[in-house]
């Protein structure tokens, strides 16, 4: 295959979108052929999967449940969309990937990168990204300013042990493969976090 493959991963909030949007901008404009995608999703079949695991009417969905969902969703999406691209030579850049199960589902819900990170290389073929760029944010803000002014309820106690274990998950992720995941601080503005993106495509392009 002679694509390049290209992941984008964060925390809830870390300006994804925005950066995703602008990479493509970018590239269409400089006449690259580009496959914008995301995760969950992607593919007819991977969207109605997404549906599921993200409906509220499903609370009692156990975390292995998610976990092979998201895994069902991405060998989908891989095979009918992703790898084709690739061997079409074309850059694609995914919302999320494997990455995004090891640290939400292997760390966050606590089933473990390792098994995780099996059920993955089996669904994906073994398919990993070229390139991944961490938008990395300071975890919770919010929440730790409102911690100052009272004691936060439950299920916001929750959610903030559950977004610090992300962010510190993704980076624990990246420091090990620290060819593969670059980190960005998505707390600069939204045109310096590009340039850095930018600076990391164009390294990997020039070098390939
Ligand atoms: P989405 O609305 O796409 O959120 P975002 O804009 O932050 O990407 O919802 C995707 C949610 O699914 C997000 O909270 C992260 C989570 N997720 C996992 O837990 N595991 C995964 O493998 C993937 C791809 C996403």
């Amino acid at each position: 295959m002679n694509g390049l493959f290209i992941t984008i991963e964060g925390a809830d909030g870390s300006g994804k979108s925005t950066q995703i949007d602008l990479l493509n901008t970018y590239l269409a404009s400089n006449n690259y052929d580009v496959l914008l995608t995301r995760e969950p999703g992607g593919t007819v079949i991977s969207e109605v999967i997404r549906e599921i695991i993200l409906d509220k009417a499903y609370m009692e969905m156990c975390d292995m449940t998610e976990t092979l969902l998201y895994a069902a969703a991405r060998a989908q999406h891989v095979q009918q969309l992703i790898k084709p691209a690739l061997e079409q030579n074309k850059i694609v850049i995914c919302d999320r990937y494997v990455d995004s199960s090891l640290v939400y589902q292997g760390i966050g819900r606590g089933l473990g990168v390792e098994a995780v990170s099996v059920i993955n290389r089996y669904a994906t073929g073994g398919l990993e990204p070229d390139l991944t760029i961490l938008l990395n944010l300071q975890a919770d803000e919010g929440l730790k300013r409102k911690k100052e002014q009272r004691d936060l309820d439950r299920l916001e106690l929750q959610r903030s042990n559950f977004y610090k274990k992300v962010g510190e998950g993704f980076l624990a992720l990246s420091r090990k493969e620290s060819k593969r995941i670059k980190v960005v601080n998505a707390t600069k503005s939204i045109e310096e976090v590009h340039q850095e993106i930018l600076s990391y495509v164009q390294k990997y392009l020039a070098d390939h």
